[in-house]
């Protein structure tokens, strides 16, 4: 692949890529901040993402994919719009974790690691995120609630399906 002529990225990420390479001294710790990126702009890490991102830093692919499955926030399937992260670890669960977790699930209608039909929500259980303070906590995309409450979990997807409804974004609403 040519990737001056070939990319699965828009200018602005390839920029950004080609940019990030050259920051750092070794080029495989650009690893991690490319597949975040990536997976921002594409929604996962396809095939064809861990392909030319390998080959963008000179690494194997299975060497990529060794590094992405340790971490939870990189996915190798699709997710839905707004991927809704629930911890279940110690703090959270002690602080009733779970309740807030089954209330998502009875909300969207899907089981853990599903996707709402119109492609909106994902959801899943996640190791901790470093809110314990303030258990039981979630995050969604890049957003964190905290100090939830099972009665707060429909207020909170009305507010992100309003979000997806005002950017279009929504298959069959
Ligand atoms: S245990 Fe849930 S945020 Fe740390």
């Amino acid at each position: 692949m040519n990737l001056e002529t070939m990319t699965l990225f828009s200018p602005q990420l390839a920029a950004r890529f080609d940019a990030l390479v050259k920051k750092y001294p070794l080029k495989r710790s650009a690893l991690i901040p490319m597949l975040l990126y990536a997976q921002d702009e594409i929604g996962y890490l396809s095939d064809a993402v861990v392909a030319e991102v390998a080959e963008r830093i000179g690494i194997t692919e299975l060497e990529v994919r060794n590094v992405a499955t340790y971490y939870s926030m990189l996915r190798f399937k699709p997710a839905g719009k707004y991927n809704v992260q629930v911890c279940t670890n110690i703090s959270c669960m002690l602080r009733g974790a779970y309740d807030v977790y089954e209330r998502f699930q009875e909300e969207l209608g899907i089981g853990p690691k599903g996707v709402t039909a119109d492609g909106v929500f994902s959801l899943e259980e996640v190791e901790c995120i470093g809110a314990c303070c303030w258990a039981p906590a979630i995050q969604v995309n890049y957003d964190f609630h905290d100090e939830l409450k099972p009665e707060l979990v429909p207020g909170i997807l009305a507010g992100y399906r309003g979000k997806a409804k005002a950017e279009g974004k929504v298959a069959h609403a």
